[in-house]
């Protein structure tokens, strides 16, 4: 009998605390209007008192054992991704196991930055359609706010991030019509790696941190903008064409398409050139920035929990970031 992967369960989390653009221009030289017109964002919600990545994955991961009608012990497995991981090790995933009070459970950290979310749904797939585990709870988690430079020097990267965390929890389905996901791609090209990095502190120098390097910003990241751009606004949707024909489907299948909430420029370049018009497409970047590995998650929690996505659509999702890395999925919610 054919195994397939549904989604059981979803939920997110962002910090209280709201950080608008205005507030932004009292930090650096930069302006509502500067924001709003290169990337859409309005405002994202930033950490007010110390709080880990796995601490905004908490209460996500409980709202979406919720919805899914499980308890934390129902879980086989996690799979953590972030950029920005409670500490350099052990990783996040480790810690949901206390968070949760689930010791002994199996708990993967991937570093796919803003791919994390398919990369980790294609694992889960993977392993729920082997049998290794029955239900696996995927988190994407950030708190970029204490790694970003918020001085002028560093404005083109700082006001676009923002903190929060998803979670989804994937499990058996015996039928493709009971939900499904149809089709997972992803991809990396380590020649861009340095288009988009924080490269202090890193194991390959000696001393891994420098004060000298931390003067000149090496430890905030950097971004070649333009470059991130372009490759995403063609790479994207190439994966998800690519990801659809995988499965037999076309783009007028596609009930509802989240992209990576990366720019809304670049959710827009996406959307047209796939030709979604706009009620088939769900944005939330003007409210909560680019959460990189959560961003997926949160906006499906949002279209889940405000009726954009019923049971029996089909979903797409389509990710780019640092790496680069990339990433499109097709799911029968
Ligand atoms: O998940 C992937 C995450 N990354 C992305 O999605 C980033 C994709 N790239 C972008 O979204 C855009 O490249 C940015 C929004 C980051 C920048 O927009 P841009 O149109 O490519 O601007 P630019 O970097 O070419 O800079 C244009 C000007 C520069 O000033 P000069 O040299 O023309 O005088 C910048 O210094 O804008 C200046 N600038 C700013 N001005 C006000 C850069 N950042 C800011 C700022 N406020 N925050």
């Amino acid at each position: 009998m054919a195994v397939y992967t549904k989604i059981l369960g979803t939920g997110h989390y962002v910090p209280e605390r709201v950080v608008t653009n205005a507030d932004l221009e009292k930090l650096m030289d930069t302006t509502d209007e500067w924001i709003q017109q290169r990337t859409g964002i309005q405002e994202r919600r930033w950490i007010d008192k110390d709080t880990g990545a796995s601490d905004l994955a908490k209460p996500a991961a409980l709202k979406a054992l919720e919805m899914a009608g499980l308890q934390a012990k129902d879980i086989d497995a996690i799979i953590f991704a972030t950029l920005s991981p409670d500490y350099n090790f052990p990783g996040s995933g480790c810690l949901m196991t206390e968070h949760l009070g689930i010791p002994g459970t199996p708990a993967l950290d991937i570093r796919n930055q803003c791919s994390g979310f398919v990369y980790g749904m294609q694992i889960a797939d993977a392993w729920i359609r082997a049998g290794v585990y029955e239900r696996v709870l995927f988190i994407g988690a950030e708190v970029h706010s204490t790694g970003l430079d918020v001085s002028t020097r560093g404005r083109d990267v700082s006001v676009i991030f923002g903190d929060g965390a998803g979670a989804v929890i994937f499990g058996k389905s015996e039928s493709a019509e009971d939900g499904a996901i149809l089709s997972t791609l992803v991809g990396a090209d380590g020649a861009y790696a340095k288009d988009l990095m924080v490269e202090m502190p890193a194991s390959r120098q000696i001393p891994r941190i420098t004060k000298e390097g931390m003067d000149e910003g090496r430890h905030f990241p950097k971004m070649n903008g333009r470059e991130v751009f372009k490759v995403a606004a063609r790479k994207l949707p190439e994966a998800v064409v690519t990801a659809l024909g995988k499965c037999g489907k076309t783009v007028a299948d596609v009930d509802l398409f989240i992209p990576h909430q990366a720019n809304l420029r670049i959710s827009e370049a996406v959307q047209k050139a796939l030709g979604l018009p706009d009620d088939r497409i769900y944005n939330n970047i003007m409210r909560y920035g680019n959460t990189t590995a959560a961003s997926i998650p949160i906006a499906l929690d949002e279209c889940v929990r405000n009726g954009k996505l019923k049971r029996g659509q089909t979903l797409a999702v389509g990710a780019f970031g640092a790496g680069f890395t990339w990433g499109a999925a097709v799911i029968r919610f």
